[in-house]
């Protein structure tokens, strides 16, 4: 047994959470299941990211105090988490009085690789980051990602000199200590780093009041990714607590693409500044596009997915988040596929297949097996390396192919003909490899995998009272 931390992407609460945001908490549960089945103790962090220019220019906008407009967009997330049924075990929000404390720890440790400096350069609000002269051109000033113009900025900040880093970092991923998936985005991620330039790490408080004080500083307030990144060791009660020492390094953190070069680069550029060691997975998954399309508020294609679980519930929105979604690439989210997915393989294949089943276990008296956990090497394999979707895929072929073993064996006509015993044993082993197919449900439909167990792990088999996955 090992104590794992896992950690995912806080949001920026400026905003409902769409479909997109569940990806880093579906992905994570899954990895968060998969080691408590193997008996590791798992501390597993979610959160929001409330300070900035974003969410406080949202919450003018909105013209709610920022402090009502956070916990309001806090607590939708949480919600949402909790809907998802995420097995979290940790909550945190960058406006909390001890993750704030934790920040100004961290920054007085940095100060040794902390300079101060005019910045003149490129700043975009969208992303909350600062952006380099070539990328500015590259973009025709315009963020792509945001559709907005890049700032122009002249302020006095102070710097992370990364160059401190660069060297031990670049060997950190390269000799995968840090390990970056999938592997291209490890190659991304190299290539980065050779331009990365001094981090500025704090902007004016004229420019920036909603955030962290710097310590020291009145003048000025922490940059919000310094502020957001410090929540994965504020959660183990930084800088000095046992839980740290137990959980730390971190052996998962999941994140967007979008964000991997603050996860890759200035996080690590961090944790080296105050002496800690480097997470050792950074997981990296792709967009959810809507119908092909990038979602966003002025195109208006942003799906709710508070809209997608009332439509047919939790199970079939962890379904197809998991294994439609590709674990690394983007991937993209119809209602067509959602009801395809849901209709075809759900309630077809595997609803049916348990009804089926059990139903044919009641009429031949078959008494329930109970299976003794054991998992597949091909599906560790695929699980070891985060590759969730084909994890999944693999447990659906073993439901294919349970089926078209019904099909074959006929156990119906067995018992029509006499042969009782053979219906029986029959039946017992299919009942049986429906059991290790749930075993390795759990990790992604948990309470399905549950209902399967139960039925078919009961002394007396009974089918279902309502279909898993009724049609409507
Ligand atoms: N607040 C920062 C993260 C700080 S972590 C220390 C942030 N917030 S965000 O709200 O913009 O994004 C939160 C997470 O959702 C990120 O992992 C991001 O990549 C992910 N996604 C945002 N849109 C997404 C999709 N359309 N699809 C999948 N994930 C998406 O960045």
């Amino acid at each position: 047994m090992s104590k794992v931390y896992i950690c995912t992407a806080i949001p920026y609460v400026n905003g409902n959470p769409h479909i997109g945001h569940a990806m880093d908490y579906l992905l994570a549960d899954t990895c968060a299941r998969y080691c408590r089945l193997q008996g590791d103790e798992v501390k597993f962090q979610v959160g929001t990211d409330e300070h900035g220019n974003k969410v406080f220019s949202t919450a003018q906008k909105n013209s709610v105090p920022v402090e009502q407009y956070v916990q309001e967009n806090s607590d939708k997330f949480l919600n949402f988490i909790n809907r998802l049924d995420i097995s979290y075990t940790d909550f945190v929000r960058t406006t909390d009085p001890e993750h704030i404390r934790t920040c100004q720890e961290v920054w007085q440790k940095l100060k040794p690789h902390i300079y101060s400096a005019e910045y003149d350069g490129w700043y975009c609000e969208g992303c909350e980051r600062f952006v380099t002269e070539k990328e500015c051109q590259e973009n025709g000033g315009i963020c792509p990602d945001h559709q907005r113009e890049y700032q122009r900025l002249s302020e006095k900040n102070y710097y992370l000199r990364i160059s401190d880093f660069k060297e031990q970092i670049r060997t950190a991923i390269e000799s995968d200590q840090m390990k970056i998936s999938p592997a291209f985005r490890k190659q991304e991620v190299l290539k980065l780093l050779e331009d990365t330039p001094d981090i500025s790490i704090s902007r004016p408080r004229k420019q920036l009041s909603w955030g962290v004080p710097v310590p020291g500083d009145d003048d000025q307030v922490m940059y919000v990714w310094v502020d957001a990144l410090s929540n994965y060791i504020s959660v183990l009660g930084y800088p000095d607590s046992e839980e740290l020492k137990e959980f730390w390094p971190a052996t998962a953190q999941f994140v967007g693409k979008d964000i991997l070069r603050f996860h890759a680069i200035t996080w690590p550029a961090i944790l080296l500044g105050i002496g800690l060691e480097l997470p050792k997975n950074i997981v990296t998954h792709g967009h959810v596009l809507a119908n092909g399309q990038k979602m966003s508020k002025s195109i208006g294609n942003v799906i709710d997915p508070i809209e997608v679980l009332d439509r047919k519930g939790l199970p079939a929105f962890r379904y197809f988040f998991l294994r439609h979604i590709d674990s690394f690439a983007d991937s993209d989210f119809t209602w067509e596929k959602y009801d395809d997915a849901y209709n075809n393989e759900l309630a077809n294949d595997l609803g049916n297949l348990v009804q089926r089943l059990a139903t044919l276990c009641s009429k031949n008296a078959v008494s329930g097996a109970a299976y003794l956990g054991h998992l597949d090497p091909e599906f560790s394999a695929l699980m070891d390396k985060f590759e969730f979707s084909k994890a999944l895929n693999y447990v659906w072929q073993k439901i294919q192919s349970l089926n078209k073993r019904i099909d074959e064996e006929k156990p119906w006509t067995l018992a029509k003909n006499g042969e009782v015993d053979k219906a029986k044993t029959t039946l017992l082993s299919l009942a049986q490899e429906l059991l290790k197919v749930s075993y390795h449900l759990q990790v992604f439909l948990p309470e399905t995998a549950t209902t399967i167990t139960e039925t078919f792990s009961s002394e007396q088999i009974l089918p279902p009272k309502a279909p898993l996955f009724p049609k409507n």
